[in-house]
């Protein structure tokens, strides 16, 4: 009995594969098997004899059986880690370095500028491009007559024979988004509007489109104080230094009331950029403090509440941020220039990981 005891045991644990594993069982306590035929003697055996056979080959059956169970285990453990092994992947690796496409720089900046406001508890809104010109001039208190009509460069849309009704235009700002947001939401209200605007100009710094955003905050306390903060914090946060200083420049808007034009800090040493140092002032964004008549067309109560608006050039930020010269080439689709001047796709802008790189 200790032979094939040992025979077994032996047999098993040299067992490669769960097939080897079953042809032993077979072979031990399979109906024919050795040790099943030993049994079987059992009855041909005295009583004494059986006694003392009966428990030990039952013991055999026993350690045989959970020999085979331990082995099968291990065997399917040792198949596992090898399937793991071979299918093991680093998901931690950097993905392989840009091969097609590219972020715009309007894209990839729009998207900085609304990650900076989204920290600040601005949401994005959006409004129609084509637009009418009662959102696009009236309710921001710019009537019929107003020479900002001209100013603008409007483009209007065509309406037929004997149609009196006023043209829809290209909106020629981001302003009027301020309106739909505000009859839309009530107050109060914290949004940023990033979006195309239109206006009929072309040289190295005017396309016929290009981008604004918006921003609104209307609530029961707001004053020029919030805007100079909210302004500055955007500013450091966009142009990714420590300090800057801003100056606010009196300045008029027919929808704010004050109104002030922002500059920043800047010098041009060497011919590049850099902001928060020098003497030098940069125009960046049009503010002011919303005109009451704007709030009253957007149905919201003058008295109640106040708030600030500003708007910027998405493409001009954009840029003095990465040294852009020209801006007629943001629009030309020269895949030279645009494997140049664009992002990564994968690497988006988020404040803790990293605006711009
Ligand atoms: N809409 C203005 C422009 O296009 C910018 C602006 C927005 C100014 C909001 C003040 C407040 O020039």
């Amino acid at each position: 009995m200790d032979d094939l005891r040992d025979k077994y045991i032996s047999l098993i644990a040299g067992a490669t594969a769960e097939a080897t594993l079953e042809d032993l069982r077979v072979q031990a306590i399979g109906k024919k098997g050795e040790i099943s035929l030993k049994m079987r003697e059992l009855g041909k055996m005295t009583p004494e004899q059986r006694q003392e056979a009966g428990p030990k080959l039952n013991a055999l059956k026993d350690e045989i059986t959970s020999a085979l169970a331990a082995k099968k285990e291990a065997l399917a453990d040792a198949a596992l880690d090898e399937r793991l092994r071979g299918e093991w992947l680093d998901v931690t690796l950097p993905v392989r370095a840009r091969r097609q496409g590219t972020i715009h720089p309007i894209s990839q900046v729009t998207e900085e500028v609304t990650a900076i406001f989204a920290d600040m508890g601005f949401a994005v809104a959006e409004g129609p491009q084509v637009e009418s010109d009662w959102y696009n001039f009236d309710a921001l208190n710019i009537p019929g007559h107003h020479p900002a009509r001209a100013e603008m460069d409007t483009f209007y849309t065509h309406r037929g024979e004997g149609d009196e009704r006023p043209p829809h235009v290209l909106r020629t700002h981001t302003s009027p988004v301020q309106i739909r947001t505000m009859q839309e939401q009530g107050a109060p209200i914290r949004i940023i509007a990033p979006g195309r605007v239109y206006r009929a100009d072309y040289d190295m710094t005017h396309t016929p489109m290009f981008h604004q955003v918006e921003g609104l905050a209307i609530d029961k306390d707001i004053s020029m104080a919030n805007l100079k903060w909210v302004l500055e914090e955007f500013v450091k946060a966009f142009f990714e230094v420590d300090d800057v200083e801003l100056r606010f420049r009196a300045s008029h808007f027919p929808f704010t009331e004050p109104s002030a034009e922002v500059d920043i800090r800047c010098s041009w040493e060497g011919g590049t950029l850099k902001v928060g140092e020098g003497d030098d002032w940069l125009e960046i964004l049009g503010s002011g403090m919303v005109h009451p008549k704007v709030l009253e067309a957007s149905n919201i109560d003058p008295t109640e509440w106040q708030g600030f608006a500003f708007g910027m050039g998405i493409d001009r930020i954009a840029m003095l941020k990465y040294g852009i010269p020209d801006l007629r080439a943001f629009f030309d689709s020269d895949l030279r220039w645009l494997r140049h001047y664009g992002f990564a796709a994968l690497d988006v802008p988020t404040l803790r990981g990293g605006l711009s790189r």
